[in-house]
Order: structure tokens, then sequence, then C-alpha cells
């Protein structure tokens, strides 16, 4: 299993619901948890293995004691605006200001079938926004500014060249 970059196309579709986890299923959800740690994320979606299912694996401090796979993340609710940083394994050496919700409300649901209801702020939601974006095909540089998009626009240049 290969970690998928910019600009391969799977990172571009909108990824279907995962109906139902069988052992294949599993595994691919523990080898995105490794993925994630072998890359130093604190976050990775479906897609990026070249799985395009509604999966997703988190840990907020990158250190396997609060690891979290959620299965059909939502959001639900979100509000406030925050800035900050942020990069993706996807988008290799590319980081950049984001605006996002401050705060959000979602859903997901546990391996083991458990209906879950979290609210989130800062980093935490920020990594569930960003996440739940590339369900959707969607990564973090669509969402920066002109300026910005001039300022990685080399960078993403030669990940073409070089995909
Ligand atoms: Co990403």
């Amino acid at each position: 299993m290969k970690l998928r970059t910019y600009p391969d196309p799977i990172l571009r579709r909108r990824a279907r619901p995962l109906k139902q986890i069988g052992q294949d299923e599993r595994k691919k959800l523990h080898e995105m948890l490794e993925k994630m740690y072998e890359n130093e994320g604190i976050g990775l979606a479906g897609p990026q293995i070249g799985w395009s299912v509604r999966v997703i694996t988190v840990d907020p401090d990158g250190k396997g004691q609060r690891k979290r796979i959620f299965i059909n993340p939502q959001i639900l609710e979100s509000s406030g605006i925050a800035d900050a940083e942020e990069g993706c394994l996807s988008l290799p050496g590319i980081r950049s200001n984001v605006q996002r919700s401050d705060k959000v409300v979602v859903s997901a649901y546990t391996m083991e079938g458990e209906a879950l209801k979290l609210e989130l702020e800062g980093l935490m939601a920020r990594v569930w926004q960003h996440e739940i974006d590339h369900l959707n095909g969607i990564l973090f540089v669509d969402k920066i500014t002109t300026a910005e998009k001039l300022h990685v626009r080399e960078k993403m240049r030669s990940l073409s060249d070089s995909g």
C-alpha cells in the first residue's frame, strides 16, 4: 500500500460510505494507522492510501495513545473562524495558512459500529475538517488565498512533474 500524493486522481474523487467491516476492511484500517505514524501525520483519510471510502484515522499528538479510527464521519455543525498553518501527507513539502471553522460537532461510527457524536475545537476540529475534505475530493490548497496559491504553485508543479 502506497501513500497517494498529488496529483493522483483518487484524491479528487468523492469517497463512498463504508457499508460493512470485514477482515479486509479491518486490515486496511490498521494499515492506515501504520501509514499515518510512518509519515508522522496526525490524520489520514482512506483515499490517501488508494481506498476511496469514507474512513479517517486521527491522532492529535501523533504518539499512538489517542489514536482513533472513524467510519463515515460527518460534520453536523460548525462555528467560529480560525486560521492556522496546515500540511498534508499527500502534498509533501507544502504548507500554508488555511481558514476553517474553530468548532465543529461531528458524528461517526467506531469499528465496532458504535455511533459517536463529538464536539471538537482547535486542532482536532481542524484535523477533522481537513480529513473530511479528503473524502470529498478536496485538498487544503483548494482553500487558500490567491496570494498563498502563488506561493505554493512552484512546489505543486514539481509534484505534478515528478508524479
Ligand atoms: Co491531508
